[in-house]
């Protein structure tokens, strides 16, 4: 872990009573670890907004019986292999598929990737979730 920085930051009391409570029932041990997980979740929020790297995990899930669908969605992972890391498939029920797709790359290509499959019929849903590559 890098150095660690003190800084004080004044609030009105309302706003602090406010944001304990949250953390509270968030589990935080202290303001410290949410004043970081905040700060970190924007700028990662900055770098998808500006088109940098980050990683992600695309949740969809879809109708076991359409036809041909397995093989379209096949064949937009392999377009998009460079930002692809894996895939899980789980058989959720007897119709139903959830595939997790983790990526890494460029917000403008998961934004491709992403509404390609959200487009397939049979697509029931499509979510992605970013967070921070570590560098
Ligand atoms: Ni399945």
């Amino acid at each position: 872990m890098s150095k660690l920085y003190r800084f004080g930051v004044s609030l009105e009391k309302a706003l602090i009573d406010s944001f304990d409570n949250h953390i509270k029932t968030l589990q935080y041990n202290n303001r410290s670890e949410a004043i970081r997980d905040l700060i970190r979740n924007e700028l990662i929020q900055k770098k998808w907004k500006e088109g940098g790297k980050v990683a992600g995990a695309i949740v969809m899930t879809y109708d076991h019986h359409k036809r041909d669908l397995a093989s379209k969605i096949i064949d937009i992972q392999h377009h998009f292999h460079d930002l692809i890391i894996s895939t899980q498939h789980v058989h959720l029920d007897h119709d139903n598929c959830m595939e997790i797709i983790a990526v890494k790359g460029h917000s403008e290509e998961m934004e491709k990737l992403c509404s390609s499959l959200k487009a397939l019929v049979g697509v029931n849903h499509v979510d992605l979730s970013i967070s921070g590559t570590g560098d």
